[in-house]
């Protein structure tokens, strides 16, 4: 059994929104006592993208499984939980109603306080667990399959949006090309694969500008490119090397994220720098965004991959901060799909 001392906060934290199904004990907003994800990509591998009717069904077979065993791994009971954290929006309704109804029951029947958590700002806080000495003021880029955000971290809790995508997230549009040039899903870290054996200057492929906020991103236009590219290709029989649109496509959402970031380190005067989301975990992105930071001296934050993607150890951290400023749910907390960082839950 794990030693807590009484002032520990431990946060039993559950995430559902999407396409895993996840638990974690968090201690004191940074220590990860347990961390399991079942991941459902296998699953929805077969239908080319994520089902939301499989991906909910798959998350109240496992659900209970995944939580007993992050109390097990965290060799701590129910008893000694201070708080369930549930994520409780941004994504998908029907995914997202079972976290959410799962941690109520348990929050009941165990006399706990319920906690319910922005997806967003819990990717945000995966980079306060390895980084024991981040605190906010900090600039963040969230990059997922649903979102593209440039935040300033303005305290706990505290989010101001610089920029947002006008159309597709950064994921999606990695998604969306994976599929087209034949990788299949999920395509992110496929392409970041592939784009390894690819030329990434092979094929000039846009870079939006959005011309009334320098700081918004738009990458619907990249993937049209891309289609046309593809097509152009096909009718005049040419063949189709699919590292070199990989790394081409790759190349070009990086420039733009990191011009962008860089802009706004610059125009804001920040001296820390973070990332988070899945996209976050594409090698070519952090190996960019690092050599940027380095030679503008401003110190550069990722979390593991691991806690890039989807996970409940990041729920865990922002649902301590969220109990630390007092912010309890009652039992009609409900799923809102569409959350906006910041709004009040
Ligand atoms: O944050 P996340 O796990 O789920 C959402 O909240 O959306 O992000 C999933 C997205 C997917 O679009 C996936 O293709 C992308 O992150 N992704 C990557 C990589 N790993 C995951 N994109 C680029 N490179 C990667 N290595
Ligand atoms: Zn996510």
């Amino acid at each position: 059994m794990t030693q807590t001392k009484e002032k520990d906060v431990l946060i039993l934290a559950i995430e559902s929104s999407c396409d895993e199904t996840a638990a974690a004990v968090v201690k004191n907003g940074r220590e990860v006592l347990s961390n399991v994800i079942y991941s459902q990509i296998d699953l929805h591998t077969l239908y080319g993208g994520v089902v939301p009717e499989i991906a909910s069904r798959k998350h109240i077979e496992k659900i209970n499984q995944v939580i007993k065993k992050a109390l097990a791994d965290a060799g701590v009971s129910l008893e000694q939980i201070t708080a369930v954290a549930v994520t409780c929006g941004p994504g998908l309704v029907g995914a997202l109603l079972v976290g959410v109804a799962e941690a109520k029951a348990i929050a009941f029947a165990a006399d706990k306080p319920l906690v319910g958590v922005h997806h967003i700002e819990g990717h945000i806080c995966a980079n306060y667990i390895e980084n024991k000495e981040l605190e906010p003021p900090f600039l963040c880029l969230v990059v997922s399959g649903g979102h593209s955000h440039l935040v300033m971290v303005k305290d706990y809790g505290e989010y101001e949006i610089l920029g947002r995508t006008r159309d597709d997230a950064a994921g999606e549009a990695f998604d969306k090309v994976a599929r087209a040039i034949g990788l299949g899903y999920p395509g992110g870290p496929k392409i970041d694969r592939v784009s390894n054996d690819g030329n990434p200057e092979a094929i000039a492929f846009p870079r939006a500008k959005i011309a009334d906020n320098v700081y918004d991103f738009s990458f619907s236009g990249l993937k049209s490119a891309v289609l046309n590219y593809l097509n152009g290709c096909r009718m005049k029989d040419i063949a189709v090397n699919q590292a070199d649109v990989a790394a081409s496509f790759q190349k070009a959402v990086v420039d733009v994220l990191v011009g962008h970031s860089m802009d706004a380190v610059a125009r804001y005067g920040v001296d820390r720098f973070a990332i988070a989301g899945g996209v976050a975990s594409n090698s070519h992105l952090r190996a960019a965004l690092e050599e940027a930071c380095a030679e503008r001296g401003v110190r550069f934050y990722r979390p593991s991959p691991i806690l890039c993607t989807d996970n409940a150890a990041m729920i865990g951290a922002a649902g301590y901060y969220e109990y630390q400023k007092g912010v309890r749910h009652g039992w009609d907390l409900n799923a809102v799909p569409n959350l906006k960082l910041g709004e009040k839950i």
